[in-house]
């Protein structure tokens, strides 16, 4: 395994004690499913784009959690905390054993060498898209409020669909759920303003 770029155990503890903040039925569960059953506290959070590293998906989690609440005092919107911290910390889920270490080889200065990647795997294990998946899995464990799943379903703003209705109920979800807007802006902020992409 290689080093965590992170204060990882850091990360991790803040992480725990946010989630074990909540009271609703289901936490131990998930944190149980989510520290035996898969890799959240060590994969990155893309292949290339943003914290591409060891720990990457924790960090970003938690960079969004505090973006989405600087965004919602700067608008004065409020949303209970519980809300905040479910939709931030899980938005990502889905990216859990979906990333992968693969071997490359190139030529520098005509001499092969290796090294490695993030790629994506071949066998995902809910076949939903990326915020349906997050649901899905989110689900499976706990139940989620309206407005959670709204921020969460719509996190990627645009790039989320690029089908007509799709569009249009995003629009109208943003003007009704302004939190939703935030919720985007906050995942942007920190994916591309908080975040490095690493060689
Ligand atoms: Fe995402
Ligand atoms: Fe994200």
């Amino acid at each position: 395994m290689e080093e965590a770029i992170f204060d990882n155990n850091a990360n991790k503890e803040r992480f725990l004690s946010l989630m074990r903040s909540v009271e609703r039925q289901g936490i131990e569960n998930l944190l149980e499913y989510i520290e035996t059953k898969t890799d959240f506290y060590t994969a990155p959070a893309s292949t290339r784009f943003h914290n591409n590293c060891v720990g990457g998906l924790l960090a970003h989690s938690l960079n969004v959690y505090d973006n989405f609440k600087k965004q919602l005092a700067l608008r004065k919107i409020e949303m209970p905390e519980e809300s905040i911290i479910v939709a931030a910390l899980l938005h990502d889920l889905c990216k859990c054993n979906y990333y992968v270490r693969e071997e490359r080889n190139r030529k520098v200065n005509g001499k092969w060498e290796q090294y490695t990647v993030w790629s994506q795997t071949k066998n995902v294990s809910v076949l939903l898209p990326h915020s349906s998946r997050s649901i899905r899995i989110i689900r499976s464990y706990l139940p989620l409020k309206f407005i959670e799943e709204l921020c969460i379903f719509y996190h990627m703003g645009p790039f989320g669909g690029e089908d007509y209705e799709y569009r249009n109920l995003l629009q109208q979800t943003n003007a009704r759920h302004p939190e939703t807007l935030l919720f985007y802006v906050a995942d942007l902020l920190s994916s591309y303003l908080d975040e490095t992409i690493y060689d």
